[in-house]
């Protein structure tokens, strides 16, 4: 290893800790992350990460066996033996849905208890999601009243937020769009500016800030993002609506105008999973504790729990009554590429046809086992596609994986009862689909009846 590299340690071993502590060890750097779970640690020290993302076995277990990255239950340990301690443990949503930042506060305690006993300079950098002001009102005390240290003097302190996405999260971690970096004092700044020039070789726009403005970058960036989809999911329905009109194309060339942009702009049925529900809300709770209302952001969240929504009633449409009817529900993670089915409009839909009366079976390539912990013996959940469509009246694709991409009209026709899809993610020709079977699809106009 590069002396002159700093050793980097990495409290928590989620998605955005493993991938960040994955992704210094596979530059060279030192570094030890901390789990407060043995069995997680045991997996890491083994090579082996406690969740699937693409392309981290390979990465995690190199690193292991190079000796560049270990895994302790000492949080103290974590920072006593590295100069950079990144804090990225989770922040879950609360009842209200404000956050929990008490795994945030018990980091910064043993940060700063660990920080006692430390001479050497030492920088703590935020990286978990937390609301404005929670880097410098709760973590800054916290780790100076335990370490007997003032933060910007004794030890460096920033805010620096994540963007990696669940699926290419490693790919995210070595080619991000830009680097945020809040920091409270300017040697922080200097010294992650330094860092992340070295980590990306100059390439990467480094954005420096304060902490407050860092942890609201990183609330607007996903609010930003849940916007568009409710924005796309809200010109969808106006489409079914219009003779002809396909929201596919609408999006394909307001995607061209480059105040745009292509990305974030398809139309499904609504975004689940452990962040863009959770931060909106997050985002919304803070901001009406500060005294405004934020009512494009609570419109977001309502046109998404419309839109999972939207496909039980195109089916009860065609259907009639749905009470009896079978109807077969590919897809159930939030997205493809993960097994993840935290806030999947999957289950929203799920449970609405099941209020309904209707009888449900569902296939998914990785979330089978997930499914179960949440629907028990309430869903039928089938071992492969045709199972799961076999005698059925209805088909709702609702999680764009690419095995359901390549089925012909003619595999529908042959296993259902009643030859009728609902293309809740827009994978199929629907020219090619309406002319064999009965065909809807989110944001697609001239419905068949
Ligand atoms: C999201 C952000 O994209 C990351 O930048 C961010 O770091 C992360 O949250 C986080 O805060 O940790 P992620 O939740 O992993 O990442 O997944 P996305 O790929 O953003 O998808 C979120 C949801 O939006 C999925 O349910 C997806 O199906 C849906 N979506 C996405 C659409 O319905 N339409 C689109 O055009 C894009």
């Amino acid at each position: 290893m590069n002396r002159s590299l700093p050793v980097i340690g990495v409290v928590g071993t989620g998605y955005v800790g493993l991938c960040t502590a994955v992704g210094f060890a596979s530059r060279g750097f030192k570094v030890i992350t901390s789990t407060s779970d043995k069995l997680k640690a045991d997996l890491i020290n083994s090579g082996e990460p406690p969740f699937y993302e693409p392309g981290l076995k390979e990465l995690l277990s190199e690193a292991v066996a190079l000796g560049n990255l270990r895994c302790t239950l000492d949080r103290e340990e974590t920072v006593l033996e590295s100069d950079i301690t990144f804090i990225t443990v989770g922040t879950p949503s609360l009842q209200d849905g404000s956050i929990d930042l008490s795994l945030v506060e018990a980091s910064a305690r043993d940060i700063g208890k660990a920080l006692a006993r430390k001479n050497k300079y030492h920088i703590v950098v935020v990286k978990s999601t937390v609301i404005p002001g929670t880097t410098v009102n709760l973590v800054k005390p916290t780790i100076e009243e335990l370490s007997g240290k003032r933060a910007g003097i004794d030890f460096g302190l920033a805010m620096n937020p994540e963007f990696l996405r669940e699926g290419s999260a490693l790919y995210d971690t070595f080619n991000p769009d830009r680097v945020v970096i809040g920091e409270f004092d300017k040697r922080s700044g200097d010294v992650l500016e330094e860092l992340y020039n070295s980590f990306y070789s100059g390439k990467v726009p480094i954005i420096r800030t304060n902490p407050f403005t860092a942890e609201l970058i990183k609330y607007a960036n996903n609010a930003f993002l849940a916007l568009k989809i409710s924005f796309i999911n809200t010109i969808a329905n106006i489409c079914e609506r219009v003779p002809d009109a396909d929201v596919r194309d609408v999006a394909k060339a307001i995607g061209m105008d480059r105040r745009i942009s292509p990305l974030f702009l398809n139309a499904g049925v609504g975004f689940g999973g452990s962040c863009f529900p959770k931060d909106l809300k997050a985002l919304i709770a803070y901001s009406k504790k500060e005294g405004y209302e934020p009512t494009l952001l609570e419109e977001a969240l309502r046109v998404n729990e419309r839109q999972a929504i939207w496909i039980v009633d195109t089916a009860e449409r065609k259907l009639g009554n749905l009470s009896g009817k079978v109807v077969a529900v590919l897809g159930l993670a939030f997205k493809p590429g993960t097994d993840d089915m935290r806030e999947a409009p999957s289950i929203r839909i799920v449970k609405e046809l099941l209020r309904r009366g209707a009888y449900v079976k569902a296939y998914d390539p990785a979330a089978i086992g997930n499914a179960r912990k949440i629907f028990g013996d309430k869903v039928k959940l089938c071992e492969s596609i045709v199972d799961c469509i076999r005698g059925s009246d209805c088909c709702m694709i609702v999680t764009e994986w690419d095995e359901f991409k390549d089925l012909a009209p003619s595999f529908f026709k042959e296993n259902m009862r009643r030859p009728f899809i609902i293309d809740g993610r827009r994978i199929y020709d629907p020219k090619l689909f309406r002319s064999e079977l009965e065909f809807e699809a989110v944001g697609l106009g001239g419905r068949s009846t």
